[in-house]
C-alpha cells in the first residue's frame, strides 16, 4: 500500500519534472490506465474501470433503482465477478438489493404478470438468480420459473410483437436448465431474417435458438446470425452502443474465434463511450460492459457456484391451505366433494392438484399440456369429452370462471376453488 502511494508520488514528481524512467513508465501504463497502449490493455482497463463506475452509480441503498438490479448484478458478473462471496459484504449487499426487489414485487403481485414485469423484467431478475447461485425454483420458496413460463401465456399478445422480450424470456428458461417448447420456438422467427427491432432483436433470437441448440431450428439462428454480420457497419459498429453491444454479444455467444476481429472497431466504440469524461449512464454501462468483456447472457452462470456458502439458500416459505371443491350434476353419478389441499407459496392451483394427488388417495385427475398451459381433462374418472361437449370449468373464490388456466393461477390462503362438470 505505501510503496504504491510511493510509486504514485514518484509517478507524479517525474510527470512535473517530465523525464519519466522508463521502468516506472511501464508500471504506470499498467497500473493506472491512463494510457492504453495496446487494443487489449485499453479493453481490459475498460472493463475494470466500467466495474468501478457501475459501483459507484449505487444509491444509499446500495441499489441501483428503477428495476434494473438484475441487470447491474449480469453486468458486474459477466465482467468481473464469476461468483459473488459473501465475504465480500460491499459487493453482496447488492445480490441482496435484488432480492429484496424482486421479493417486493411478489409481495405484491404473486403472479408477477403486471405490465413492469410481465414482459423481459422477470427474465433478467431469474438470469440474476442463476448468476449469484440462487434457485430460481426456490427463490424463498417462490417458484420464479414457473412465473417466467406464465409470462408466455398470459402476456402472449404483448410477447408476440416483441420477439426481444420473447427470446430474453427463452433465454432465461434455457439458463435455468428447462425444456423449451418448440411452438416457442416457433414464435420468435414466424419470418426467419426479419427483425422488428434489427439488429438487437437478430441477437437476443440469435442467442435464444444458439442456447437451445435444436437443430430443427438451424436455419433460423443462422438466418439471425447472418444478419447481424451483415448489419456491420463500416464504421465497425452494428448501429448505436446498445445495438453494438448486443451484437458483439452475438458473437461472442457464437463461439466462433475467427469472427473476433469482427468485433474490435466494436468494443472500441464502447469503450470510448464509457470513458469517465463522458459519464456514461448507468443503462449504457450495463449494456455494454458485458459486451467489451467479451461475455454473453449464454456464459451467466456457467462458472460453478463452488461451495454450498459461496452460493444462498434462501429461506422457504411456510405452507398454507386452498379449498378444492369436485362439482358434477350433469352425468349420471351427481358428485360433491371438497378437500384441503397444500400449497407453498409462489406454487399454482395446479400444483395443489398435483399435491392433492400425490398425498390423497380419494383423489386423481389427468391433464394435458395445451399451449396454454395445463389442461385438465379427467377428476376422479370423470372424463372431458369433446363429443360430449362436457369440460372442467374453474371457478374462484367469488364463484366465476377463472380468467386463465390452473397452471396461470396462483392461489393465496383461504381461497377456494370448484372444478365444475359443464357442458358449453
Ligand atoms: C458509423 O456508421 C454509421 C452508418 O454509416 C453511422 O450511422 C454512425 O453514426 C457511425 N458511428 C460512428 C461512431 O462513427
Ligand atoms: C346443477 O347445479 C347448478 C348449481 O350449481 C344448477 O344451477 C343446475 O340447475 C344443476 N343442474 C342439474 C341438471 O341439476
Ligand atoms: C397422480 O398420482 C399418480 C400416482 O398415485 C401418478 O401416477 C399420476 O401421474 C399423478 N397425476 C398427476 C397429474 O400428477
Amino acid at each position: 500500500m505505501l510503496v504504491t502511494k510511493l510509486l504514485g508520488l514518484i509517478i507524479l514528481i517525474a510527470d512535473v519534472l517530465g523525464d519519466v524512467h522508463p521502468v516506472i513508465r511501464d508500471r504506470r501504463q499498467v497500473d493506472a490506465c491512463s494510457e492504453r497502449p495496446t487494443y487489449g490493455e485499453r479493453r481490459r482497463c475498460a472493463v475494470k474501470d466500467g466495474v468501478k463506475q457501475l459501483l459507484q452509480k449505487r444509491n444509499e441503498d446500495w441499489s441501483w433503482g428503477e428495476r434494473v438490479e438484475a441487470e447491474a448484478i449480469i453486468a458486474l458478473h459477466l465482467a468481473k465477478y464469476k461468483v459473488f462471496k459473501k465475504t465480500k459484504a460491499s459487493l453482496y449487499i447488492s445480490v441482496k438489493q435484488m432480492n429484496i426487489d424482486l421479493l417486493s414485487a411478489v409481495s405484491k403481485d404473486n403472479s408477477l404478470t403486471s405490465k413492469e414485469w410481465g414482459r423481459g423484467k422477470l427474465a433478467y431478475y431469474v438470469l440474476g438468480v442463476k448468476a449469484t447461485c440462487q434457485d430460481p425454483r426456490d427463490f424463498y420458496g417462490h417458484d420464479l420459473i414457473d412465473k417466467l413460463k406464465n409470462h408466455l401465456i398470459v402476456s402472449s399478445s404483448y410477447l408476440d410483437s416483441n420477439k426481444f422480450d420473447y427470446s430474453l424470456i427463452l433465454i432465461a428458461l434455457c439458463k435455468a436448465g428447462e425444456p423449451i417448447d418448440t411452438h416457442n420456438l416457433n414464435d420468435i422467427s414466424t419470418t426467419p431474417g426479419y427483425y422488428t427491432f434489427g439488429v438487437d432483436e437478430a441477437s437476443v433470437v440469435y442467442m435464444a435458438y444458439h442456447c437451445v441448440g435444436n437443430p430443427t431450428y438451424k436455419k433460423a439462428e443462422d438466418a439471425a446470425f447472418n444478419f447481424i454480420l451483415q448489419a456491420k457497419n463500416e464504421n465497425g459498429t452494428f448501429g448505436n452502443e446498445y445495438s453494438t453491444a448486443l451484437a458483439v454479444q452475438a458473437i461472442f455467444a457464437s463461439g466462433k474465434r475467427t469472427l473476433r476481429r469482427q468485433t474490435r472497431t466494436g468494443i472500441d466504440y464502447m469503450v470510448d463511450s464509457i470513458g469517465r469524461n463522458k459519464d456514461p449512464f448507468t443503462s449504457l454501462l450495463l449494456s455494454v460492459l458485458p459486451a467489451i468483456a467479451r461475455k454473453s447472457l449464454l456464459d451467466i452462470g456457467s462458472w460453478q457456484c463452488t461451495t454450498p456458502e459461496q452460493g444462498t439458500t434462501t429461506p422457504s416459505t411456510p405452507t398454507f391451505l386452498v379449498a378444492i371443491t369436485v362439482f358434477n350434476n350433469i352425468t349420471a353419478i351427481d358428485y360433491d366433494r371438497t378437500w384441503s389441499a397444500t400449497l407453498r407459496q409462489g406454487q399454482t392451483l395446479y400444483d395443489a392438484l398435483v399435491n392433492l394427488n400425490n398425498t390423497d388417495s380419494t383423489f386423481s385427475f389427468k391433464s394435458e399440456t395445451a399451449t396454454w398451459g395445463q389442461y385438465i381433462t379427467s377428476i376422479n374418472d370423470m372424463t372431458a369429452s369433446t363429443d360430449d361437449r362436457q369440460y372442467w370449468q374453474i371457478l374462484g373464490t367469488d364463484g366465476s370462471p377463472l380468467q386463465y388456466g390452473a397452471s396461470q393461477t396462483f392461489p393465496s390462503q383461504g381461497d377456494k376453488y370448484t372444478f365444475k362438470f359443464t357442458i358449453w
